[in-house]
């Protein structure tokens, strides 16, 4: 009797199981094949990730990634240059599910709130001081001045800032779970996308007149995207 109860259990769990959607894991998935170097030219339609290359046509230089061995000599207007290392940069990771950032900073250099809608961000720093925080959905902040040879982790999709506090250069080195972690900056998303969200949107939201929101506006389009 109690062996008739366990089976019937097991096949209502197993149901149960099989009808629920999957984990809504912001993962990934997990690759079919060894690799799928992306052909960023097919014009076959993208349905998650980009269509392989000919296996037989993959060489040694396609797994290899040479465009980190120069520091940055450009800066953007917070005085911060990114390097950005995911599928569109270094295509042998396409359906590999992981992707890299290299970030770095002139002194009082910020790499402004932002999120990566697709990945968990894990972050080394290897020069530098660096004022690293993000904030939950609870709204908490959670922050430390880190330096070379700590980490730090994002969660997926939380908005996140790094400021150089130190004398000299900063950089690290970020990792993600997503072969396209994705990045929306806060103030070009709100003030400065296409078309402009209305005014009186802002606003409304920011409890603030037009004429301070047309200010906000104008100064967040010279940072530039
Ligand atoms: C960062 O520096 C590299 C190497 O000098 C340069 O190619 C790249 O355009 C810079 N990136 C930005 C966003 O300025
Ligand atoms: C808008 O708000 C700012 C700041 O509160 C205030 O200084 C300004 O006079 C206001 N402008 C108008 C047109 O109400």
């Amino acid at each position: 009797m109690a062996y008739q109860i366990n089976l019937s259990l097991i096949l209502v769990l197993t149901i149960v199981s099989v009808c629920l959607p999957w984990p809504s894991l912001s993962v990934d998935p997990t690759p079919l094949q060894d690799f799928c170097i992306a052909d960023l030219e097919s014009k076959s339609p993208i349905i998650n990730g980009f269509p392989c290359k000919k296996p037989a046509d993959a060489s040694s230089k396609d797994f290899f990634f040479e465009g980190l061995t120069k520091r940055g000599n450009e800066f953007d207007t917070l005085n911060v240059n990114l390097t950005q290392v995911d599928v569109f940069a270094f295509p042998a990771l396409n359906t590999l599910g992981m992707s890299m950032n290299r970030v770095e900073f002139l002194p009082g250099g910020l790499n402004p709130p932002h999120t990566h809608p697709r990945a968990t961000e894990l972050s080394l720093v290897v020069e530098g001081k660096l004022l690293a925080g993000w904030v939950s959905t609870e709204y908490i902040l959670y922050w430390k001045v880190v330096s070379a040879g700590e980490l730090f982790v994002i969660p997926p999709g939380m908005v996140h800032f790094q400021l150089n506090v130190g004398e000299g250069r900063a950089q690290f080195y970020a990792s993600f779970n997503s072969q396209n972690p994705g990045i929306s900056k806060m103030a070009p998303t709100l003030f400065d996308s296409i078309p402009l969200i209305p005014d009186d949107v802002l606003s409304t939201a920011f409890n603030l007149n037009d004429s301070v929101i047309q200010l906000i506006k104008s100064k967040v389009a010279h940072l530039g995207r």
